[in-house]
C-alpha cells in the first residue's frame, strides 16, 4: 500500500542541537513536548488506522535563542509486541473476528500505545491515550519509566480521555472516563498526583458516546455527548469490526450537554442541541456577570457528523485527506435545568487542533490558534490560523509545500500567570508570545520547527531537522524542562 507523505514511519532516534535560521527569542526557555505515530509498522505488516502508530515522542527545547531536538519511541508493550509481531490491535487496528483483540483495547490488558499527548500531571510526565494506561517518561532522556494505573476505591472507568483540564485556581487536573456496563457510566475526576483523585460525579448513560475531549470552568464541567454511540455488548459480541468500528452515528438523538456543577458534583443541567460531532473543545469560561446572559461559554471545533475517523484509516488516507476541516462554534448554556443552547458560528475555513493560550484556559479567550484545511489538492493541513474571536480578524501563516502540526502558543514572560495570583491581569496582551509548529516540509524531505510571532504570524526563525516526521496529535509546552 502507498502511503501518503506524513503518514510514513521512521526508526531512527536523534539527540542533536538543529542548525537555528532567524532568530528565536531569548526569554523563550522550557520544552516542547510532541507526541503522536512515529511508526506504522509491525513485525508482520502494518495497523491499519493512523490513531494506531506506535508513539513517539519529538521533544524541542529553548535555550538562549538556541534549539536542541530529541525524538524516541515509547518502548510500551504494544510497541515491544509489534516488534514480535504479535500486536494485538488498537483503535481502528485488529478485531476481524477476533474477540480478544476488541476486547485488549479497553478491558483485560489495557492498550499502552499512548500516542496522543504528553502531559504533567502532580510531578509526573505521562504519555496518554483512551486506555486507562497512562505512560511515564523521563522528560529529559524520553526514556520510558513504566505504567500508571490507578489502583484506588474511586469509581473508574473502561476507556479515558486524553484531554486533561488543569485549574489554574487549585492546580488540580480534571479528568473524565466512561465506564461500559449494563448501565454505563462517565465518572469525572479531579487529580492532583496520577494516583489520587477525588470523585467529583458520574453520570449515567444507556449507550455512550465517544467523547474525545471536554470543556471544564472554575464551576463546572460540561460533557458533550455526541450521537456517535455504542451499545457496550457490541464489545462482547463476536464478528468482525474494531474497537471505534463498535460506534454508530445516530443523528436522531441530537447532542447532550451534561453540565456538573463541581462545588456540588451535582448535574445542574442537560440541554441538548442539534447533531454534530467533535474531537476538540478550544476552550470554556465563565462570562463576567451580565443580566439573564449565558452561565458558561465554549468554544467547540465542530464537523457535522464522525466521517472523519473512517477517513483516517491508511487506506483511505493514501488517496488523501477526504473529510472536512472542522468549523470554531460558540456554544452559550445556562446552567438552569431547562435551559436552551444558543450556538454561533466564529469560524468556518476549516481547522484542525485548535489551542488558545495557557494564561487563559478555563478563562475568556480571545486568540485561538489552528490548523487550517482547506487545500482540496493536499492531503493535509497547509496552514496555521490565528483566529480573534472577538474582532474575526483572521490571520495566517503558510509556506508552498509545508504541513504544520498543532499550533502552540507559548507566552511572552508578560503574558504568563503567576500561578500564586491567578486572579491578576496580565502585564501584556494575550497574543503576546510565540506559537511554535513542527512542519513537515515536503520538497525538502525533512521537518523543521518554526517559531511565529503569535502577534503578527510572522516567521521568526526555522530549524530544520535531519529527518521527516510523520504527522503527530498534540504537544504540551514545559516551562521547567
Ligand atoms: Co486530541
Amino acid at each position: 500500500m502507498a502511503r501518503a507523505f506524513g503518514f510514513h514511519s521512521v526508526d531512527e532516534e536523534r539527540d542533536l542541537d538543529l542548525p537555528v535560521e532567524g532568530s528565536v527569542p531569548e526569554w523563550l526557555s522550557g520544552s516542547l513536548i510532541r507526541n503522536g505515530p512515529g511508526s506504522f509498522e509491525t513485525a508482520d505488516g502494518s495497523v491499519d488506522h493512523w490513531f494506531d502508530g506506535f508513539a513517539m515522542l519529538r521533544r524541542f527545547s529553548f535555550d538562549g535563542g538556541d534549539v536542541r531536538y530529541r525524538n524516541r519511541f515509547l518502548r510500551t508493550d504494544a510497541y515491544e509486541a509489534a516488534r514480535r509481531g504479535e500486536f494485538a490491535g488498537g483503535f481502528g487496528t485488529g478485531g476481524g473476528g477476533l474477540l480478544s483483540r476488541l476486547k485488549s483495547f479497553v478491558f483485560d490488558d489495557p492498550y499502552d500505545n499512548t500516542n496522543v499527548i504528553a502531559e504533567r500531571v502532580g510531578d509526573e510526565y505521562v504519555a496518554m491515550t483512551e486506555s486507562t494506561r497512562w505512560v511515564r517518561f523521563d522528560p529529559e532522556s524520553l526514556a520510558t519509566l513504566g505504567h500508571v494505573t490507578y489502583d484506588g476505591d474511586d469509581p473508574s472507568g473502561d476507556l479515558a480521555c486524553a484531554h486533561l483540564h488543569r485549574d489554574p485556581w487549585t492546580g488540580a487536573v480534571l479528568t473524565f472516563e466512561t465506564a461500559f456496563g449494563r448501565t454505563s457510566e462517565y465518572h469525572v475526576h479531579e487529580l492532583t498526583t496520577p494516583n489520587e483523585r477525588r470523585h467529583l460525579a458520574s453520570i449515567p448513560t444507556a449507550e455512550p458516546a465517544y467523547i474525545h475531549s471536554f470543556a471544564a470552568t472554575r464551576n463546572y464541567v460540561v460533557l458533550v455527548e455526541f450521537p456517535f454511540v455504542v451499545n457496550p455488548l457490541e464489545f462482547f459480541r463476536p464478528g468482525d469490526g474494531t474497537f471505534v468500528e463498535r460506534y454508530r452515528w445516530e443523528p436522531d438523538r441530537g447532542t447532550t450537554f451534561h453540565v456538573v456543577d463541581r462545588r456540588t458534583g451535582q448535574v445542574v443541567a442537560a440541554p441538548t442541541a442539534g447533531p454534530f460531532f467533535a474531537f476538540h473543545h478550544v476552550n470554556a469560561y465563565e462570562p463576567a456577570d451580565e443580566a439573564d446572559g449565558p452561565d458558561v461559554v465554549l468554544d467547540v471545533e465542530t464537523v457535522p457528523d464522525a466521517a472523519s475517523v473512517d477517513a483516517l484509516y491508511l487506506d483511505a488516507l493514501a488517496d488523501g485527506f477526504d473529510a472536512d476541516g472542522g468549523a470554531i462554534d460558540r456554544f452559550r448554556l445556562s446552567t438552569d435545568a431547562g435551559g436552551a443552547v444558543d450556538r454561533e458560528r466564529l469560524y468556518d475555513g476549516g481547522t484542525g487542533l485548535p489551542t488558545v493560550s495557557p494564561a487563559v484556559r478555563l478563562r475568556e479567550h480571545r486568540y485561538v490558534y489552528a490548523q487550517r484545511f482547506d487545500d482540496p489538492d493536499e492531503n493535509w493541513a497547509t496552514a496555521l490560523v490565528k483566529v480573534d474571536v472577538e474582532s474575526g480578524r483572521v490571520r495566517e501563516f503558510s509556506r508552498p509545500g509545508w504541513f504544520p502540526s498543532e499550533p502552540i502558543f507559548v507566552p511572552s514572560p508578560d503574558a504568563r500567570r503567576d500561578a500564586d495570583d491567578p486572579d491578576a491581569p496580565l502585564d501584556a496582551p494575550e497574543d503576546e508570545g510565540v506559537v511554535l509548529s513542527a512542519v513537515l516540509d515536503r520538497d525538502a524531505g525533512r521537518s523543521l520547527l518554526v517559531v511565529l510571532d503569535a502577534a503578527t504570524m510572522g516567521e521568526l526563525a526555522r530549524a530544520p531537522l535531519p529527518h521527516a516526521l510523520p504527522f503527530d496529535f498534540h504537544g504540551r509546552y514545559f516551562p521547567a524542562v
